[in-house]
């Protein structure tokens, strides 16, 4: 798998650039004070204030930091050095409280040996990941008893999708077991920009898999949210709205495209 995330991770050193100065993410915004969490995932995941809070893949630090800016002691994790040095001089520029390491997530028990109220991981996360159950094997051992798991994501229909169509067309196949070498355009945040690293490796993981493995971690279920509507446009007639999501046409909400997971340990 070494050949697979060495290049996953020179695309997202290069991401993390073209991200932190795209419109998408808003830097000089967050800069001044906003908080990048949005209303569904901070209404989920709840009061965090005194809270200690790991974020797994935490890509350059803006969601960790804003979860610091509503009182939890976070530490935030990723495999991008480009990353995890972006967050840390965010975190010091902006003298919010926060540690930051960088490390494949499969090797964080290697790294970190601690427990927290809350384990946390947001959109875009799972479909860079060879091995669900062993991802979530690791993120239940990261939660203390009476803590929680939280996970917000793209759904697992969400990708089977041509990205180009104007309306629903199946390109992919909701089974797909095989890892998928997918060529990239510049990043997600924009499209234009010039790139080194032009494919990546991506897993699909479906909800049954997903809510399974949550079980088996011994977590008690909590919910399991599905919404008819995206974090970023799968279909170029897709349109942001005020809620921060991006939205079919006429109100098309047939399929879900993120779903939410919270879990309890005993
Ligand atoms: C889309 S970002 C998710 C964060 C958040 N939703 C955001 O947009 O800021 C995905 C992150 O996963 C990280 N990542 C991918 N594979 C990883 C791995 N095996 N170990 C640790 N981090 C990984 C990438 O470096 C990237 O920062």
């Amino acid at each position: 798998m070494e050949e697979e995330f060495k290049m996953n991770r020179s695309l997202w050193d290069e991401w993390t650039d073209i991200n932190a100065r795209s419109k998408m993410y808003g830097m000089e915004a967050f800069k001044q004070g906003e908080n990048k969490l949005d209303a569904l995932i901070r209404s989920e995941v709840g009061d965090v204030a005194g809270k200690t809070l790991l974020h797994m893949q935490c890509h350059f630090g803006m969601d960790t930091l804003s979860w610091a800016r509503l009182g939890a002691r976070v530490t935030g994790v990723d495999f991008s050095p480009r990353a995890i040095e972006l967050a840390t001089s965010l975190s010091r520029e902006l003298e919010i409280p926060a540690r930051f390491l960088c490390s494949n997530i499969y090797d964080l028990p290697e790294l970190l040996d601690e427990q927290f109220d809350i384990v946390f991981a947001s959109y875009g996360v799972i479909n860079w990941l060879p091995d669900f159950p062993r991802w979530m094997e690791i993120a239940a051992r990261f939660v203390k008893p009476g803590g929680c798991f939280y996970l917000a994501e793209g759904h697992p229909i969400m990708w089977i999708f041509d990205e180009e169509a104007e309306s629903w067309t199946l390109k992919y196949p909701y089974f797909q077991k095989e890892f998928m070498v997918c060529e990239e355009q510049g990043s997600y945040a924009d499209r234009t920009a010039e790139l080194q690293t032009t494919s990546c490796y991506q897993w699909q993981h479906t909800l049954g898999e997903i809510v399974t493995e949550v079980c088996r971690n011994d977590l008690r279920l909590e919910f399991l949210h599905e919404f008819g509507r995206g974090f970023f446009p799968i279909m170029p007639t897709m349109r942001e709205e005020d809620d921060g999501f991006w939205h079919l046409p006429d109100g098309d909400d047939r399929l879900p495209l993120v779903f939410s997971i919270k879990a309890w340990k005993k």
